[in-house]
């Protein structure tokens, strides 16, 4: 990404910065002034130690807002939340090894760190302390909880340190930051323009009108992937069997069986430049059902199956040019080299261009779990390994690997932040 487009994308963005007590603290005003040049409406907030080192007055004469301090002694009665909510991102300069501690812990109890609990926005994180402290265990778990969050770290780098010391933990350079800063945003919505069909959740197939053979899907993942498709400006039409909040702004359609999935998906397929088919749906169904409640008096039935819709491979059948298709693939395989060659049967089978394979065999991985483990396999050769994490960090995979195949690649927008 060029510089000027993560320049560019700090124009009239709303940017919370955080400033807590360290050395430097002093290069956090710095910060304030370039991301004041690029164009961002600078929200800064200074802990009780960040006061220490640097006065607020000096962050209000430079800021688009006088600099806050704290929780209660300001004019607004809530100022964290409106602060948290507003904020297209929220940058820590510097960060110290107790701010680290009491975001990773969920502390609220400062203005900083309530605000950090209290968002939805990106996080950068930019740390600086002295060495020992940069490789103490506790900063180094916190950190690593931290980035499983998806909260953007910038290293701090090696040099010269408070007191006279050398070594890694000095704050990185303003322009390294604000760069850092950019291409969050740049990336928040490098989709826009986008048009993404998801579908989510397990279907149910009904045997009676009260009972249904269903599948242990949850959804959380196609959810977390339209999530994120939606949090980088792709417009998401998401078909889901599931009453789970959808992003903002996405068209949502309510389903229950493969058929009505399948007649959803049909419908919204064309314009769209991405399908995914994150959804469990059944490959069986009963052949017929029964109009009312059967009751046990009448003995046990017999539920004679039939095959659903392929849906995927219905879809890999009639390719629409420029739409790729991403398929999921819920295997027990026994190992990657297994995992991988039952991802690529998929993708041939079923003429799909990138297939997200799971082993839900393993603990913690797939269905009804906040976590997961896949590969990515493209139809191009790609393979990506994402290790066992949240399923938002999946998500975020996903898309970078969407993002990596759309063509043509999504047209840059981030004049759209404004
Ligand atoms: N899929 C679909 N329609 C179906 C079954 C599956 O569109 N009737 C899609 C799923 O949404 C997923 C992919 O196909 O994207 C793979 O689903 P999966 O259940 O792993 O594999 P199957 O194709 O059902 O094959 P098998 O059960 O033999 O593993």
């Amino acid at each position: 990404m060029a510089t000027t487009d993560r320049r560019e994308a700090l124009r009239g963005a709303r940017v919370v910065l955080g400033v807590s007590g360290g050395i430097a603290a002093y290069k956090a005003v710095e910060v304030c002034r370039r991301l004041m040049d690029a164009g961002a409406h600078v929200s800064p907030v200074l802990t009780q130690g960040a006061t220490r080192f640097v006065g607020a007055l000096t962050f209000s004469a430079l800021a688009s807002e006088p600099a806050r301090t704290s929780l209660y002694d300001g004019p607004e009665p809530i100022p964290h939340t409106r602060l948290g909510q507003r904020a297209d991102l929220i940058i820590v300069v510097p960060a110290t090894a107790r701010v680290l501690a009491a975001y990773a812990a969920g502390l609220s109890s400062d203005l900083l760190t309530a605000t950090l609990i209290a968002t939805r926005a990106p996080v950068v994180v930019c740390p600086a302390m002295h060495t020992e402290m940069w490789e103490h265990p506790s900063v180094v778990d916190n950190l690593a909880t931290l980035r499983r969050r998806g909260v953007h770290v910038v290293e701090p780098e090696a040099g010269r340190l408070a007191g006279g010391d050398a070594g890694t933990g000095r704050l990185a350079a303003p322009d390294t930051i604000v760069d850092a800063a950019g291409a969050v945003l740049a990336s928040r919505l490098s989709l826009a323009g986008v048009r993404a069909v998801v579908t989510a959740g397990g279907t149910r197939e009904p045997i009676d009108p009260v009972r249904f053979i269903g599948n242990r899907s949850s959804g959380k993942q196609g959810h977390a992937v339209a999530d994120e498709l939606a949090a980088r400006g792709a417009h998401v039409v998401l078909v889901t069997t599931t009453d789970r909040p959808a992003p903002p702004g996405a068209e949502v359609l309510r389903v229950e069986t493969a058929a009505e999935m399948q007649a959803a998906v049909g419908a919204q397929r064309a314009g769209a430049h991405v399908v995914v088919m994150a959804a469990a749906v059944a490959d069986f169904r009963p052949k017929a059902q029964a109009a009312t409640k059967i009751k046990k008096g009448d003995g046990v039935p017999d539920v004679i199956l039939e095959a659903t819709p392929d849906i995927l491979a219905g879809l890999g059948a009639a390719p629409v040019a420029g739409q790729l298709l991403v398929g999921f693939a819920a295997e027990t395989a026994g190992g990657r080299d297994a995992l991988l060659a039952a991802a690529r049967r998929k993708l041939a089978s079923k003429h799909v261009d990138l297939v997200v394979a799971n082993d839900v065999g393993q603990p913690g991985v797939g269905f009804s779990h906040d976590t997961n483990e896949v590969l990515i396999v493209g139809a191009d050769g790609s393979v990506t390994d994402v290790a066992l994490t949240t399923k938002t960090a999946v998500a975020a995979a996903v898309v970078d690997a969407i993002a990596a195949h759309l063509s043509p690649p999504p047209p840059h927008t981030s004049k759209e932040l404004t």
